[in-house]
């Protein structure tokens, strides 16, 4: 959505929706003057604040002195000389508080098949696989990458790494080989875990394979071992000496393994995500303050309480997985629902028949799927949710991209009953957590806003000079403070850090988020109204103009390429690519077959998520006299729209016709 369509349509937002009485009185942060409290606390005593939530929230081998270093900002340090595991900290904390036997997962698959797991065996499973990687040598700060599908064994490998003090880097299942060996190498991984194939509507896709040919694209050689948890029992290959089965290392490991005491600092994953440049992100994050985060959040925004049925429906790829899936419900020893598959399948009512099932009683999911729903509700009244009993439900959430009013009163009404209040979380896989979303038992909601920052996080509206903006006036969002669960470092990278996060122009000191945001004149609720840099958002899966360009010119029959994103009713927004060739620009059914050509170029390239939806041929690109390709023109075309905007710089106006046609 374009800044001034996103303003305009909150401008015009009234409905208002306090919290149900009810909700309220059993909340965590009940009203809005339990709310400010909180705030008042943060801006009083900064460290004081943080310090205590962190003493109260985690287990603490031995206990930090300091709370915030600040020395080498923006470098920021939380509770650094403070000893703690993530893992001890998610399941023995567990075994101890009367949760042993309660279940932990519930894990349904691609088919339906559903396995529950306890405290105690998720306990056992993590225990027995991280002595499997120790006696692989795998050690603390030795990077891990993990390349497996929905699954308890994929909550198990993190867990597992995160006990004995090894990084993580999760690659999401959809991406390509190449891709999967860029992060390879960046990170360095001594060991991939994947499995044989995963499962997705009914469909059995290969990722050892893709594994083994990451691998053999070379820069691997750190990698010593891969290990593989059987999904399918699908036909692959084994490296003898490199490859071993996950069922087999683990059969004769101990279950117990004393977890590695680190320093709250210690990277706990690392997470590459999209950019304005060409190269991916690894966002590196850091052990104490991310999980402190994870905790608090599932406290605060989802209200969690010791009989709810938690279900995110995100995956282990994406940092909605990490917080939400494998470290924040299990810190609170909450049982949750983890699925293999997608909404569709076997028909668009899986989500609907999983909530009524498991009883889920908060729903965490992304906009796309909810749009992607309510079109195939009113197409097929067998799979609408009225067809399902939906009353387990008390909370409602949604994340990744924008929710538009429409989708939100859909899911309002017709999953929520009028009765459940949404959480429009706005956070990023650099925050680590939620960082702008209501409280359900405190914060009146308005559809398409995620209302306010949480207490702690100082958010703001600056201009491009860096002074803050009146409520009211469109800007650019950053954060004051550093906060505990923000983003360490680039991997490997500390200047990249620095420059994109903390730019000089901003005085260096504040953190820039990449989004635009405005605030309401009345209420000063926040509403974002998209990135202000050269990253799509996709479904909610975050994309560069510029890695998909260098997908693109990477292909031998393309000259040159500009990627933009055009607004989508389903996905948000979609990949609109114009495209100059080496040769002619190609008509009608020649056309087409390059445009798939091509499709399929940049799925193996980077992955299936990232192929364009559009691809427009011309001669030539629209530019400047000066070589600059004119974006702002191509998105306009990629609309659809008529150009009314002045063209007189443009040395060749007479493109503009050719690349009004979509391939
Ligand atoms: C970008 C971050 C949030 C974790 C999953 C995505 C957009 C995210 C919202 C929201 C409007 C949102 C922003 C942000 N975004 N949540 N509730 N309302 N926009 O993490 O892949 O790092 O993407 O997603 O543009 O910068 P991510």
């Amino acid at each position: 959505m374009t800044n001034s369509a996103a303003e305009n349509e909150i401008k015009a937002e009234s409905r208002i929706f306090p919290p149900p009485a009810e909700f309220a009185a059993k909340a965590a942060i009940s009203g809005m003057d339990a709310y400010h409290a909180l705030c008042r606390e943060a801006e009083q005593d900064y460290e004081g604040f943080w310090g205590r939530l962190a003493r109260e929230n985690l287990h603490w081998q031995r206990p930090f002195e300091t709370t915030l270093d600040e020395s080498n900002a923006p470098l920021y340090q939380w509770f650094p000389d403070g000893l703690m595991n993530v893992s001890y900290n998610c399941l023995d904390v567990n075994l101890d508080n009367g949760n042993a036997e309660k279940v932990a997962l519930i894990f349904e698959a691609d088919g339906g098949e559903v396995t529950k797991v306890t405290y105690r065996e998720l306990h056992q499973k993590v225990c027995q696989f991280a002595n499997g990687l120790k006696s692989l040598g795998i050690s603390k700060g030795d990077r891990v990458v993990i390349y497996m599908p929905m699954s308890v064994e994929g909550v198990v490998a993190m867990q597992a790494c995160a006990r004995i003090g090894a990084t993580h880097s999760v690659v999401f299942g959809g991406f390509s080989a190449k891709s999967l060996q860029e992060r390879i190498v960046d990170v360095g991984a001594v060991a991939v875990i994947t499995a044989d194939e995963q499962v997705r509507g009914g469909k059995h896709l290969p990722l050892k394979a893709i594994v083994d040919e990451a691998l053999a694209l070379g820069e691997c050689e750190k990698v010593r071992n891969v290990v593989i948890y059987r999904r399918t029992g699908g036909a692959i290959q084994l490296q003898a000496g490199r490859d071993l089965w996950m069922h087999e290392l683990v059969a004769t490991q101990d279950v117990v393994c004393e977890p590695e005491w680190v320093s709250a600092e210690h990277p706990l994953f690392i997470l590459y995500t999209s950019g304005s440049t060409g190269k991916p992100k690894g966002v590196q994050h850091s052990s104490g303050g991310y999980l402190l985060w994870a905790k608090l959040t599932m406290k605060w925004t989802f209200d969690i309480k010791p009989d709810d049925v938690f279900w995110c429906t995100a995956d282990i790829g994406w940092v909605t997985g990490h917080t939400y899936i494998t470290y924040g419900p299990l810190a609170m020893g909450a049982t949750e629902i983890v699925f293999e598959g997608i909404p569709t399948f076997p028909n668009a009512g899986r989500f609907w028949s999983m909530i009524e099932k498991h009883k889920a009683s908060i729903f965490y999911t992304a906009p796309t799927a909810i749009r992607s729903l309510i079109k195939a509700a009113d197409a097929d009244a067998a799979v609408h949710p009225d067809r399902y009993d939906l009353s387990s439900l008390r909370l409602l959430g949604s994340v990744g991209e924008p929710i538009n009013p429409e989708a939100w009163m859909w899911y309002y009404k017709n999953i929520g009953r009028n009765v459940c209040p949404i959480v429009d979380t706005f956070w990023q896989t650099e925050t680590g957590g939620h960082m702008m979303t209501p409280l359900p038992g405190a914060t009146p909601l308005v559809p398409g806003s995620c209302t306010l920052p949480l207490p702690g996080i100082m958010a703001a509206i600056v201009d491009e000079t860096g002074n803050e903006l009146p409520n009211g006036q469109g800007g650019i969002l950053v954060v004051k403070r550093p906060w505990p669960s923000m983003i360490r470092t680039i991997w490997g990278d500390p200047e990249r850090f620095k420059k994109s996060y903390f730019p000089e122009e901003f005085g260096g000191k504040v953190y820039l988020a990449g989004d635009g945001a405005i605030r309401n004149k009345d209420t000063g609720y926040f509403t974002i109204t998209g990135r202000i840099d050269d990253v799509l958002n996709v479904s909610g899966h975050r994309m560069g103009t510029m890695e998909i360009e260098s997908a693109l010119v990477a292909n031998p029959l393309v000259a040159e390429a500009a990627v933009v994103g055009k607004p989508d009713d389903t996905t948000g927004e979609a990949i609109c690519a114009f495209v100059v060739l080496k040769r002619a620009r190609p008509a009608g059914d020649e056309a087409k077959q390059i445009a798939t050509e091509l499709r399929n170029w940049v799925a193996k390239e980077i992955g299936p998520i990232a192929k364009p939806k559009e691809i427009r041929f011309g001669d030539n690109l629209p530019k400047t006299r000066s070589g600059k390709i004119m974006r702002r023109l191509l998105r306009v075309l990629a609309k659809g729209e008529a150009i009314t905007q002045d063209v007189s710089t443009l040395e060749n106006p007479a493109i503009l016709d050719q690349l009004k046609q979509a391939q």
